[in-house]
Formats: C-alpha cells, structure tokens, sequence
C-alpha cells in the first residue's frame, strides 16, 4: 500500500514537471542579442560626470585619451561590459546586463575580479587565485577604487573621510578595516616607523598573494627582516640557533609593549628557553633589587650572533 502511494506521488511529480517545462518554452521571452561594444563616446553622453571623473585617473588617461590597443580603446567597457542593449534601451539600474561594482549590486566577486585579472594577472597580481584574500571572497574593489582619483598612487579605496592622500598611510587605513587587531598593533609604544609612514603593510606582504607563508613578499620571516635589518643576516662565528630560524622567536614585527618589538621583557623572554643555565634565572619583578644589572643582554649583548673569537656567549 505505502509504495503504491510513493510511486503514485512520484508519477504526479513527473507530471508537474514536464506540465511546466512546456510552459515555460512557451511563455518566456526571445532572448536578446548578445551585447556589442560601442564605444566611451556613447557613454560619456548619458553618464558625463562619470567620464570626467574617471578621466583623471590613470587608466583614464590612458584608455579615453591615449589608448595603445584595441583592448584599451574600449575603455568603459572593458570594465562594465559590452554596452549596447544597455545604450539601446535607454540605459538605467539593472538595464542591459552592465557588470557592477557597487556592494550591493549583487554581483559576484568572480565577475568582478576577472574582468580586472584580464589585463593585471601578472606582476604582483600574479598569484592572486592561491591567496587568501580572493579564497576568502574579496574584490579587487575591496581595496582599490576606480571612478575617481583617489590616492596618489595604486588607487586606493577611501575608507573614511580621513583617509590621507598619501598611500603608505593610506593603506594602514585600507588593510586596518579588516586587520584591526594589526592596526592597534601599530599603535603601541614599541613599533617600526608604520604610523609615522615610512614603511607600510606592503613592504612586507603583497595583499594580491604570494606563495610564501603569511602572504609574505619574501621566502620566510628572516628573509623579510634581512631586506631592511642587513646586518643581522651574518654569517656568524657563534650563531644563536633561535636568531637564524625565526626572528619572531623573540619580535613581534607589527608593534609590542616591551622595548625593541620584543614579545617579552628581557629577562623573562630569555628565560622562557634558558631555564636551566649555571646561573641563577628566576624571574623577577623589574623593580626588585635583584634584577638590577641581571638584564641578561647587559652581559649577553650580542644575542643575534657573534664574530668575536671568544663571543661563544654572546658576550662581545
Ligand atoms: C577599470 C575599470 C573601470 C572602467 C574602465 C570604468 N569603470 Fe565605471 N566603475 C568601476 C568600478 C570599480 C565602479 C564602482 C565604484 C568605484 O570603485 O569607483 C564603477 C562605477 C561606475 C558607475 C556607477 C554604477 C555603479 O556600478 O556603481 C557608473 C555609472 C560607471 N562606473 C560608468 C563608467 C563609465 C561611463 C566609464 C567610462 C568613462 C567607466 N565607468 C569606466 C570600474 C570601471
Ligand atoms: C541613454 C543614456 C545612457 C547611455 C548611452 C549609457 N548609460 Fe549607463 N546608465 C544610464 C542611466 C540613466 C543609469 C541609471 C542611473 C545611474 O545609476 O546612474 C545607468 C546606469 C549605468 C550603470 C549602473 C548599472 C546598475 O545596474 O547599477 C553602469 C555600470 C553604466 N550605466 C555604464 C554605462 C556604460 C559603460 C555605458 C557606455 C557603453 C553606458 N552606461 C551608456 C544611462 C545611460
Ligand atoms: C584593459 C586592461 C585593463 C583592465 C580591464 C583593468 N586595468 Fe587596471 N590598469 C591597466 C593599465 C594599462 C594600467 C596603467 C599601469 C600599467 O600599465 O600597469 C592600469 C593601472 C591600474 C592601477 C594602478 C593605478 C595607479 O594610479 O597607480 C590599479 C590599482 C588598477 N589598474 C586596478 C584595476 C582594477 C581593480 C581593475 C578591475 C576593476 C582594472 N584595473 C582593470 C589596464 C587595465
Ligand atoms: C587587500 C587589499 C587589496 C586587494 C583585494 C587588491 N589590491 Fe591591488 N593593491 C593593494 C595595495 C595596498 C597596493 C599598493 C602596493 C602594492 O603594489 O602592493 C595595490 C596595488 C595594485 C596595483 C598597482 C601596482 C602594480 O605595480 O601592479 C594594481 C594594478 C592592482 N593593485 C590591481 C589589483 C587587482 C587587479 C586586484 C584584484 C584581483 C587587486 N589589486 C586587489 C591592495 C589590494
Ligand atoms: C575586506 C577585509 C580585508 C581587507 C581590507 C584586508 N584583508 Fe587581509 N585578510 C582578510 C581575510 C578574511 C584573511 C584570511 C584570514 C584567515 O584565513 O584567517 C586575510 C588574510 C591576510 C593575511 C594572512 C595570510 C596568511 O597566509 O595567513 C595577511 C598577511 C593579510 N591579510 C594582509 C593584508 C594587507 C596587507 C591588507 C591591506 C593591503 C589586507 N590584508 C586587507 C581580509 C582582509
Ligand atoms: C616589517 C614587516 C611587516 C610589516 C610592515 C607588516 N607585517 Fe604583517 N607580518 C609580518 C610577518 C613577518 C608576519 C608573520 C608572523 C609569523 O609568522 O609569526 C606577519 C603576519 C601578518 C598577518 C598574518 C598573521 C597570521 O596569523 O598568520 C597579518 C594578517 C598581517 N601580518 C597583517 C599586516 C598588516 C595589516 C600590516 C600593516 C598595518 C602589516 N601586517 C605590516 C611582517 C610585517
Ligand atoms: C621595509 C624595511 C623593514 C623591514 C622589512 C623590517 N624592518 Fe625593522 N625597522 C625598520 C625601520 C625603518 C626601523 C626604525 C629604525 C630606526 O629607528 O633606526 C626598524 C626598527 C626595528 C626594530 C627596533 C625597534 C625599536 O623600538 O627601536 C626592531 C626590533 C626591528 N625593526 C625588527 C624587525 C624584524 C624582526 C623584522 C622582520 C619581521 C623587521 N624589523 C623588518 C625597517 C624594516
Ligand atoms: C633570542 C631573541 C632574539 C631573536 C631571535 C632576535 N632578536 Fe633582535 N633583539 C633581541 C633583543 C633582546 C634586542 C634588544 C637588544 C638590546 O637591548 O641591546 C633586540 C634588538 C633588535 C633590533 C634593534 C637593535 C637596535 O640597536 O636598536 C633589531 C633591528 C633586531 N633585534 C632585529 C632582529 C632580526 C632581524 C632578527 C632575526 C634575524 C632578530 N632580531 C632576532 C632579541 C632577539
Ligand atoms: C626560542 C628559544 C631561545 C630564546 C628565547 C633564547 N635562546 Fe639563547 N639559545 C637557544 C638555543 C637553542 C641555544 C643553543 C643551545 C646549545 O647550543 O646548547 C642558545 C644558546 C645561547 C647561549 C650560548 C649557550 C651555550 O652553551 O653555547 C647564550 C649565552 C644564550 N643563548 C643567551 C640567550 C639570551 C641572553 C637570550 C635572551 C635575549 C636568549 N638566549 C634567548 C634558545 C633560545
Ligand atoms: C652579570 C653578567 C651576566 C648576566 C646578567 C647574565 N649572564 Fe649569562 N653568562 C655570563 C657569563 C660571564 C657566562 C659565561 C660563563 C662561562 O664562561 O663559562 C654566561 C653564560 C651563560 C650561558 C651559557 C652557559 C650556561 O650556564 O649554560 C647561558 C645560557 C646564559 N649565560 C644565559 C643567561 C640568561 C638567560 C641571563 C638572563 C637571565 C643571563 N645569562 C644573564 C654572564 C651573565
């Protein structure tokens, strides 16, 4: 009786379904002819602020005014998609298939980026696809904006109002909307000269994606730190096994409480490994009368390596 009824309620279903495709076959409209390019003069008619904007940044220079191929002639298009039925219908929210940027145009990040990556997949971009970033859903618009000029480099997104012209600040702004645990980071009383803007996120990750950990712009940590800190590479006579590995044994790069970007207070921090050495390493409150002088770097002073025959203790 029950698969009687199953099989019953299945044919029905059957029915629906091939009652509805012929249906639909009937009722839905032709589809219109795929969309041609028609040229940025069509466009700066209807939308002629856009155009002037537009025409003061970079790319606008180049593809409104001194195109070097087919592809760049086509300017607007090349981002917002062939704009025929667009034109043709008048133009108008949702009319005629344009690609969209806005957040709430619904688009997808996919479309979004690809028109981009047709022209920028290479150069720093190059490993935009294994990233983070385009795993987790960004948009190249994310960061950049286009329409107008913005920052005076690399079009930056504005995130605020105050967000500075200059783009090594800039960009603290742009990545701090997000890496806002790193931002605050910046802000503590040890750090590298980030908030002063000398140096920037992008002097050490490329937010595009790299095949290093931590979308690093070099092979490892210690490859980064060696760039700016060369003479902390060596080589050493007495290396400190912990220096050459990993420089964030002891730093932390985006800004600490403790002096020099140190994780910890000296001595705690050489303490934390050296708990069993021929003197004694208790740790102690700084204020104590016992800690005086026991700063283990007033001794050891050349924690990063030693050249000097007898620096076997990192003391010369
Ligand atoms: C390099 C890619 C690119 C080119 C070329 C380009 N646009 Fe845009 N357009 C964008 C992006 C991205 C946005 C979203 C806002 C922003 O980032 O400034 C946008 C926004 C717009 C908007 C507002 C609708 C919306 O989606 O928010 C209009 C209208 C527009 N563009 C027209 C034009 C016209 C006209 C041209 C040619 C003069 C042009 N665009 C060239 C990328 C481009
Ligand atoms: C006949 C006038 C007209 C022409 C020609 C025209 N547009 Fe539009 N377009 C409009 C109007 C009106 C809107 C809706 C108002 C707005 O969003 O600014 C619009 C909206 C858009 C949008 C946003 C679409 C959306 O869904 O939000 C884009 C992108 C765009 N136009 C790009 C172009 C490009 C590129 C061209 C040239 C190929 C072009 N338009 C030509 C009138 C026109
Ligand atoms: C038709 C090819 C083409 C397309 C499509 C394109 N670009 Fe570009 N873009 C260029 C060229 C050419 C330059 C000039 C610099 C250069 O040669 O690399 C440029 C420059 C830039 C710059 C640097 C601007 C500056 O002032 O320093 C950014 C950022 C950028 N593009 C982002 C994008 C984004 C994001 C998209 C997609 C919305 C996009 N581009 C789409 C060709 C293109
Ligand atoms: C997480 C933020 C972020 C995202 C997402 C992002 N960018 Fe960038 N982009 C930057 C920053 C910051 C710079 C400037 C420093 C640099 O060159 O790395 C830059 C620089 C650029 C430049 C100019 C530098 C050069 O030499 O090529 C281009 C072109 C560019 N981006 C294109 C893109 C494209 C295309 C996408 C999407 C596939 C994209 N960006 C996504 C942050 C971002
Ligand atoms: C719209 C949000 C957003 C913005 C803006 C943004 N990021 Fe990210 N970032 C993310 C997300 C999401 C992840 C992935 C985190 C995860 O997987 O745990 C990430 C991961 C990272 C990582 C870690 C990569 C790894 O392999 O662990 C680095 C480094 C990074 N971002 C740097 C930057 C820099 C530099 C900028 C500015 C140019 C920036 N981000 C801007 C959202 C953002
Ligand atoms: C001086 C170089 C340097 C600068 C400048 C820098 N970072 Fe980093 N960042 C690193 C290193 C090195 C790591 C890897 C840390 C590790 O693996 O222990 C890292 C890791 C990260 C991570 C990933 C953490 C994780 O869990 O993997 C994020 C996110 C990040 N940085 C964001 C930023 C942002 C945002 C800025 C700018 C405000 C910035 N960084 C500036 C060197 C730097
Ligand atoms: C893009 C260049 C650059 C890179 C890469 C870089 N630094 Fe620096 N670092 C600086 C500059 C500039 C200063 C400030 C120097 C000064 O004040 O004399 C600094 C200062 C420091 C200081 C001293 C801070 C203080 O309070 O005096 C430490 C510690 C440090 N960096 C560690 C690192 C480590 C660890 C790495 C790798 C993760 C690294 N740096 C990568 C540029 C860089
Ligand atoms: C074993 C822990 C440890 C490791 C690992 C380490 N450092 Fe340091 N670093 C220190 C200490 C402690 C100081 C403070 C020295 C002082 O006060 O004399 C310091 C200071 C510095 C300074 C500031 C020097 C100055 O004169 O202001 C820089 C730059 C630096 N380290 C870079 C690096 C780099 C690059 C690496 C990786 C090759 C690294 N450190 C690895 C412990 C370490
Ligand atoms: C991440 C762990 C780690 C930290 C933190 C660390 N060390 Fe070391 N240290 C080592 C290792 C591993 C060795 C090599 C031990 C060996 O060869 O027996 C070493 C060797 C030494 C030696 C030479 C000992 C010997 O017998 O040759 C001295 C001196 C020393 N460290 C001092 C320090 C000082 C001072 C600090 C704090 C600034 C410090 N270390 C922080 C891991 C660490
Ligand atoms: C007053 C100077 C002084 C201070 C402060 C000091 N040391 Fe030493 N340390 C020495 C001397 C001298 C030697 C070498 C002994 C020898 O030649 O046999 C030594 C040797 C060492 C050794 C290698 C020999 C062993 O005992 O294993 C380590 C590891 C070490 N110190 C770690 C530390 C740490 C960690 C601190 C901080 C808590 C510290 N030292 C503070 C003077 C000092």
């Amino acid at each position: 009786m029950k698969r009687c009824a199953a099989l019953c309620s299945f044919c029905i279903l059957l029915l629906l379904v091939f009652l509805r495709i012929i249906w639909s076959a009937e009722t839905e409209a032709p589809k219109p002819a795929p969309a041609t390019y028609v040229g940025n003069e069509v466009c700066q008619a209807c939308h002629a602020p856009a155009f002037e904007k537009f025409s003061q940044t970079m790319m606008g220079k180049i593809f409104l005014f001194n195109p070097r191929n087919e592809t760049e002639k086509r300017a607007c298009e090349n981002c917002h998609g062939p704009g025929s039925n667009h034109a043709a219908a008048g133009g108008g929210k949702g009319v005629g298939g344009m690609i969209t940027f806005r957040k709430d145009s619904g688009e997808s990040a996919k479309v979004q980026n690809e028109t981009c990556l047709g022209c920028h997949q290479r150069g720093v971009q190059t490993y935009w696809e294994a990233g983070p970033h385009a795993s987790r859903g960004l948009t190249c618009v994310t960061c950049h904006t286009l329409m107008e000029r913005t920052t005076d480099k690399y079009q930056l997104a504005k995130v605020g109002e105050k967000t500075p012209f200059f783009n090594k600040r800039a960009e603290t702004e742009v990545c701090g909307q997000c890496h806002l645990q790193r931002k605050a980071q910046l802000m503590r009383s040890s750090h590298m000269p980030m908030r002063e803007g000398k140096i920037t996120c992008t002097d050490c990750h490329n937010p595009h994606g790299t095949p290093n950990p931590s979308q690093l712009k070099q092979t490892s940590v210690n490859e980064n730190c060696y760039t700016c800190h060369t003479e902390r590479r060596g080589p050493f006579l007495w290396e400190h096994p912990p220096a050459f590995e990993n420089c964030g044994n002891c730093h932390e790069p985006h800004g600490t409480v403790n002096d020099r970007l140190l994780k910890v207070t000296d001595p705690r921090l050489c303490t934390s490994c050296h708990n069993a050495t021929r003197h004694p390493v208790t740790p102690r409150p700084k204020t104590s009368v016992f800690f005086f002088n026991r700063s283990c770097t007033n001794c050891h002073s050349q924690v990063h390596g030693s050249n000097h025959p007898s620096g076997r203790f990192f003391q010369r």
